[in-house]
């Protein structure tokens, strides 16, 4: 069934696990976390980035995800990542989402709280969930200092003034982890992430997930982190199934028995992260 955001975020903030929110484009990839959540009885939510809105059309891949959602047997919410622009945030809403990022962690801390708060006035008025982001969770191929790094994390005072004056659901946070393949292992600031959960009290979300050692991800979810967005490790199966399966046949051409299998790939990796997260048995 499609719900909300903070429907699914509520009981995971409440109960201390995270629910995997998985990035897609297309249909195979909306099909593998779709199964995945169904075959582990986990709720998901299913976002798209902007990227992912002008590869597939917000029209298209609105209709695919909502379509399965609805149909599904597990709690799904259908999410926006990263909604840079005010108005394909507004595009989403009309389209049916029932959660929404405003990232507007690149503008100054006070136009950043202006334009989230708009937004949730609007998305609250329409039943729909927020997100958005303070500090700056950038690339790995970033090259920052390591006190440039220090200061893109998230201040935790910073964050509590800024889930109170916007009144969003829940909160991205810096806590040390990057976009894309890490080059060496991710370094999580625990420390800021347990003094930020102490002082909101919301649910909070870890982006750049994929890469990062298991124990660590359950160190996060132990300490407060209830949605973890993982895009480039369902990429990377996608691509290395694909090799393999060139590889080993080159006469293959029917797109049904390239995807297929493809699609089995990512769905292995996206049930061992529910799994992982503590989200499998919670639909
Ligand atoms: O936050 C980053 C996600 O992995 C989306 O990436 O902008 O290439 O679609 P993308
Ligand atoms: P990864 O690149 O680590 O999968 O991060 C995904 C993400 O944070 C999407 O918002
Ligand atoms: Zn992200």
């Amino acid at each position: 069934m499609l719900v909300t955001g903070i429907e699914i975020l509520k009981k995971a903030h409440k109960e201390g696990y995270a629910v995997g929110a998985f990035n897609t484009s297309n249909l195979e990839i909306t099909q593998a976390i779709v199964e995945a959540a169904e075959e582990t009885k986990s709720p998901v939510i299913i976002q798209v980035s902007e990227g992912g809105l002008k590869y597939a059309g917000i029209e298209t891949i609105s209709s695919i995800v909502r379509t399965m959602a609805e149909k599904a047997s597990v709690p799904v919410a259908l999410h926006l990542d990263h909604g840079t622009d005010f108005n394909t945030v507004m595009k989403c809403l009309r389209n049916g989402w029932t959660s929404v990022m405003m990232d507007a962690s690149k503008l100054p801390l006070e136009e950043n709280i202006k334009v989230t708060k708009t937004v949730v006035e609007i998305a609250h008025g329409m039943g729909v969930s927020v997100e958005a982001e303070i500090g700056k969770i950038g690339g790995t191929e970033d090259n920052i200092t390591v006190d440039e790094r220090e200061a893109a994390m998230t201040d935790p005072e910073e964050a509590l003034k800024f889930a109170k004056e916007t009144g969003i659901d829940y909160l991205a946070i810096a806590i040390g982890t990057a976009h894309g393949p890490y080059k060496g292992e991710p370094k999580l600031d625990f420390d800021r992430l347990k003094k930020i959960k102490e002082m909101l009290n919301i649910p909070l979300v870890l982006h750049g997930a994929s890469g990062v050692p298991e124990e660590a991800i359950k160190k996060a979810v132990s300490l407060g982190i209830n949605k973890i967005n993982i895009d480039t490790d369902i990429r990377q199966a996608f691509a290395r199934r694909l090799r393999e399966l060139i590889e080993k046949d080159s006469e293959v051409y029917d797109p049904r028995k390239i995807l297929g299998p493809c699609k089995d790939a990512m769905k292995e990796v996206i049930k061992q992260k529910m799994i992982l997260f503590g989200a499998a048995g919670k639909a």
